[in-house]
């Protein structure tokens, strides 16, 4: 029994459904926000949802201020620029109003505008975030147009340190959002391509907190319903972006990866992280491509595990019939099913690959992986990947 320890956290307040998003100023009254900076990103602030949404505000007749420069992976200008445009707005609050990125620039704002050290002293390390002025941290309303990144139930924010093009991680427990407005009509206009790359993403997040080593049922049991949930639904809104219920399921499914993966996340993040990096690859397609190299990779310390899992997600063959039915996802949302079809005219040589399996080996993901991931491996695992050989 003495192995049976762990610390568990769960989110927040989710108003989830349909047309929801018209409480928003109520939300606003419950969190006592007066005067809030609407963060978005630059695509979305030109989209009707973003006037249709300020219209509510102005209808409420609640002063606000708009902050929509953040570039798809946020850097530190831009949350530079944020906190002036908060500060000289005299807000009290954000509603951080998008997918990750202006998610987590609206949370990195709200966090950051009252602090006076560097936001890089928080980074997520020890207990770095108890230097923080928490009373100085502002209420923060999420509201998430995509279904992946699972942001708006999440302590922390990734930002890129510009200098060094190393992306880091700030948490704070009061980064959490004090309420979360779901609305899947929001990710209805979502293309395919991103609800493929989001959605692989939430599956991602739910595979690999599955797989992690350490006791915490909670967060498998949610993440085994998010598999579920993803593989029953994500065609479905791939093939109709309109299917409200098929996008329901895909925002709760976003939103369960992120509450399982405080548990960990494992190789399919730590080789997609450098990837990304380095050829601007969408971070959820690029987990896609990874998953059926790492699950196999992982089989032995896995097997019995996702044996059950299929049992439940009503997949047949235990491990091999899962490993199959992921496979059978990904032709269905034309995930390339190898490196090169995802990054035109790829030609990595042997500098490259180190680059990126001694990048995978340090980053903060590869911990959780149920096999380690040592520097042999993370080749390996990019040959195969590269070649398109599970
Ligand atoms: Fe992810």
């Amino acid at each position: 029994m003495s192995k049976l320890v762990s610390k568990w956290n769960y989110p927040t307040t989710v108003r989830f459904g349909q047309g929801r998003i018209s409480e928003l100023p109520d939300a606003l009254a419950a969190t006592g926000i007066k005067r809030p900076l609407f963060v978005t990103d630059p695509g979305l602030a030109k989209l009707p949802v973003v006037a249709r949404t300020l219209k509510l505000l102005a209808d409420a007749k609640v002063p606000h201020g708009v902050f929509s420069e953040v570039k798809p992976n946020p850097v530190e200008s831009n949350l530079a620029a944020g906190i002036e445009v908060y500060k000289k707005g005299k807000h009290d609050g954000v509603i951080a109003f998008g997918g990750g990125s202006a998610l987590d620039l609206g949370k990195l704002i709200a966090f950051q505008a009252g602090q006076t050290r560097p936001v890089w002293d928080f980074e997520d390390i020890g207990d770095w975030w108890t230097r923080a002025d928490a009373d100085a941290i502002a209420p923060i309303i999420a509201v998430p147009t995509t279904a992946g990144t699972g942001s708006e139930v999440g302590r922390a924010g990734v930002v890129t340190h510009e200098a060094t093009h190393t992306k880091k991680v700030i948490f704070h427990p009061k980064m959490l959002p004090s309420i979360v407005i779901a609305d899947p009509e929001l990710t209805s206009g979502m293309p395919p391509f991103i609800t493929a790359g989001t959605g692989m993403d939430a599956l991602a997040h739910c595979l690999e907190a599955y797989c992690a080593p350490g006791y915490h049922p909670m967060a498998d049991g949610i993440a085994v319903e998010g598999i579920r949930l993803v593989f029953e639904n994500l065609p479905k809104a791939y093939a109709d972006g309109k299917d409200l219920t098929a996008r329901a399921h895909m925002m709760s499914a976003a939103a369960m990866g992120a509450a399982a993966f405080q548990k960990g996340l494992g190789a399919i993040h730590s080789l997609s992280h450098p990837v990304g990096a380095l050829y601007d690859t969408h971070h959820g397609m690029t987990n896609a491509v990874f998953m059926p190299y790492v699950l196999a990779f992982n089989r032995d310390a896995v097997e019995d595990r996702i044996a059950r899992l299929a049992a439940y997600v009503g997949i047949k063959g235990g491990f091999d019939g899962f490993a199959k039915a992921v496979l059978k996802l990904r032709k269905e949302l034309k995930v390339p099913h190898a490196l090169p079809g995802l990054i035109k005219g790829l030609d990595m040589d042997k500098k490259r690959k180190n680059l990126i399996a001694d990048m995978a080996v340090v980053d903060p993901t590869a911990g959780g992986n149920p096999v380690k991931l040592t520097k042999k491996a993370a080749l390996a695992l990019l040959d195969k990947a590269i070649e398109g050989t599970v």
